[in-house]
């Protein structure tokens, strides 16, 4: 692969910003919004709501103040799992919401139990009736929450949640994730007043009313360390444009590592895979500032064909080596136990049938598939149209040959 890729729009910072967008009251419109099937189920949430959600290229309006409803269908919620992200806005905006459990990918259990003991803490009375969850509150108040768990999806929530909640909100060992820091300056674009976003305690002053504005969606980072992934499995060189890499050190390093050679502009990448690669002894899957979770599969794809062996630790899901088997029908040597995977370098990687069965999943053997010798066919685009605004279309350009034949 050779070439030359503007990355996308943040999938993980403009679905928490889309919901937030109900907490305004007025029109927002967000720009480098990525085109993606997650982003029409965050849409379709939108306009149930009634709050006529638009999306023009890469530019989403939003009139988050014409929200009527607070019920989101389990159909809906089944989409994705980021639909439990509109629970903080609806609740802090309305005072009552009413959802099911989210879908998403099948990464192992991921429950909301930390998510409804945050709003419970601000002041919410939640009532599970089997699949429904009611949550209602006459005003949400400020609290003390600390969660036993630096999760992502519940920073964002009881950061949105607090925004207009009376009082002050202390949250601490909240995530440290650069999608956090996007959103937090979203919301203070808004009028809210949110300190220390990034950093491990947040404090959240809730304001009387939120002002619609307009904002652009960070670059996303594991989009980004994809393309570089590709490129670097099949031997090539690729200049990642508008990418943030302050946000991907830990990724970076790996490909460093690995033995890839990196030119880092603070917007773009540039990286070159000419010598043999090395494998990484330890990688780790830890909370950001830590080795991503979501880079996982997309890195394994790439130390399959190192030279040595490499270790994986899974650290944050239970079951996220799916890939895995995936990756041993394209001839590569990797063994698991639990949350450890063993990757034996082999020479190269063969062309095979295989199928993505989550999003990062898929985007790895997308990236096997660009470095292996002969034709590899892919199936589950489904899940990989989750994340990726046309992985096809890039690596096309990149000097791949992608024929998509079902949609
Ligand atoms: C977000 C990202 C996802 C990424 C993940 C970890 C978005 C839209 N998605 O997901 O791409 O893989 O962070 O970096 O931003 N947990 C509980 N109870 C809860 C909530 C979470 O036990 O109520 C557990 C989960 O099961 C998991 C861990 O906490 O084991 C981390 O999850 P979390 O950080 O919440 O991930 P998400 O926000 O769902």
């Amino acid at each position: 692969m050779q070439g030359e890729v503007t990355v996308q729009g943040a999938k993980n910072s403009a679905l928490p910003m889309m919901a937030a967008t109900i907490l305004c009251k007025g029109q927002c419109v967000l720009h480098n919004v990525p085109r993606l099937t997650d982003v029409w189920a965050a849409s379709r949430i939108l306009n149930r709501l009634g709050c006529n959600c638009h999306m023009e290229g890469n530019t989403v309006t939003i009139d988050g103040g014409a929200a009527q409803s607070w019920e989101i269908p389990d159909s809906d919620m089944r989409q994705m799992r980021s639909s439990i992200m509109f629970l903080g806005p609806i609740l802090g905006r309305t005072g009552a919401c009413t959802l099911s459990l989210p879908g998403g990918c099948e990464l192992g259990p991921r429950p909301i139990d930390l998510h409804l003991e945050a709003m419970r803490r601000m002041g919410a009375a939640v009532a599970e009736e089997g699949e429904r969850i009611r949550c209602c509150a006459k005003e949400l108040h400020g609290a003390k929450i600390h969660l036993p768990f630096p999760s992502v999806g519940v920073s964002e929530n009881v950061i949105m949640a607090a925004t207009l909640a009376k009082g002050e909100t202390v949250l601490t060992n909240a995530a440290r994730e650069p999608e956090i820091i996007d959103l937090a300056a979203f919301l203070n674009q808004c009028g809210a007043k949110i300190r220390g976003a990034g950093e491990s305690t947040v404090v959240i002053q809730g304001v009387e009313k939120l002002y619609p504005t307009s904002y652009t969606v960070m670059p996303d980072r594991i989009a980004a360390v994809t393309w570089l992934c590709a490129a670097a499995a099949s031997k090539g060189s690729i200049c990642v444009r508008g990418a943030r890499p302050s946000d991907m050190e830990a990724c970076l390093s790996v490909l460093e590592q690995a033995g890839c050679r990196l030119g880092i502009c603070p917007d773009r990448i540039f990286l070159e895979a000419s010598r043999p690669l090395r494998a990484v002894p330890e990688i780790r899957t830890m909370p950001h500032p830590g080795f991503p979770t979501d880079g996982q599969a997309i890195l394994m794809a790439l130390l399959a064909t190192a030279a040595g062996t490499s270790v994986f630790e899974e650290t944050i899901f239970e079951s996220r080596y799916m890939h895995a088997g995936e990756l041993l029908r394209m001839g590569a040597n990797i063994r698991i136990f639990g949350r450890t995977a063993i990757v034996r370098g082999v020479p190269r990687l063969h062309g095979a049938a295989v199928a993505a069965q989550d999003l990062r999943g898929g985007a790895a053997l997308a990236a096997a598939a660009a470095g292996a010798e002969g034709e590899t066919v892919l199936r589950g685009l489904s899940h990989i149209d989750r994340g990726y605004e046309d992985l096809a279309g890039v690596f096309n350009n990149l000097g791949c040959q992608v024929r998509r034949i079902s949609f």
